[in-house]
């Protein structure tokens, strides 16, 4: 199936091994005004962060976006978060939700969202989106997770894409100094003693802040610590 939201186009397949890898084959002979949108209703072999699996089953929300952009990736991730988080609140406006740096997408501390933002040949971007609208796999790894349902939020996978690309569509035009303030009142554990992972080797201290290419300012002892790659780990 295929239908335009605005200027995107979107395809919806019942199954897909990764939308991701999907949207990167179809890169290749991709024009640069295009806009497309890659869904499917579930995943074979969903792909997380860090060589992880995206545990896929109906009901979820996958999708990739294609298109080009000037943007930075690092730019890109805050985007897309930010654009997550504006489509949950349309549906459900005082949830406790969280960005977990760089892009976790958190209610009440448990993940209920995760990115995966590949770059292309060209400008070309894949940014992956799996939402937990339904149900809350685990994906073989010990974290919290769970659901919009279980927050009692109603959102089909299509109002979900469409509330989504209205916001991406919003965020993607401020500059990169907006983008910073808008996520900070939305970041897990500002202000907390944190530890981030990056493969396997961690730092830990407090997070006071994201700087103006989007690192992660880390006070650990009396030093600030500029941290560009890892991931928060949960506490
Ligand atoms: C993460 O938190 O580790 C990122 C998860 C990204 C999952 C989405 S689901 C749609 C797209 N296709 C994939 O194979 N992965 C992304």
């Amino acid at each position: 199936m295929s239908c335009w939201l605005n200027d995107w186009q979107w395809f919806d397949f019942a199954e897909l091994g990764s939308t991701n890898d999907y949207a990167a084959t179809q890169s290749l002979s991709f024009n640069s005004s295009s806009k497309m949108i890659y869904s499917a209703k579930m995943q074979t072999k969903g792909r997380g962060r860090r060589g992880r699996s995206w545990v896929s089953p109906l009901g979820n929300l996958y999708f990739s976006q294609l298109f080009f952009s000037r943007r930075t990736p690092v730019e890109l991730v805050y985007i897309t978060a930010l654009s997550i988080v504006d489509a949950i609140r349309f549906f459900s406006s005082d949830l406790p939700l969280q960005i977990k740096w760089p892009n976790d997408i958190l209610i009440d501390g448990q993940k209920v969202g995760g990115i995966l933002i590949e770059k292309m040949q060209n400008e070309a971007y894949v940014i992956g989106i799996g939402i937990n609208l339904v149900s809350a796999p685990q994906n073989g790894v010990i974290y919290p997770v769970a659901s919009l349902t279980d927050y009692q939020v109603k959102a089909s996978r299509k109002d979900f894409i469409k509330q989504y690309l209205f916001a991406f569509e919003t965020n993607i035009q401020k500059s990169f100094d907006e983008i910073i303030t808008d996520f900070l009142p939305n970041a897990y554990k500002l202000n907390q003693e944190i530890i981030i992972n990056n493969n396997n080797e961690k730092v830990s201290g407090k997070f006071i802040g994201i700087d103006e290419q989007g690192f992660l300012l880390l006070k650990s002892k009396n030093n600030i610590i500029t941290i560009n790659t890892g991931e928060i780990l949960f506490s």
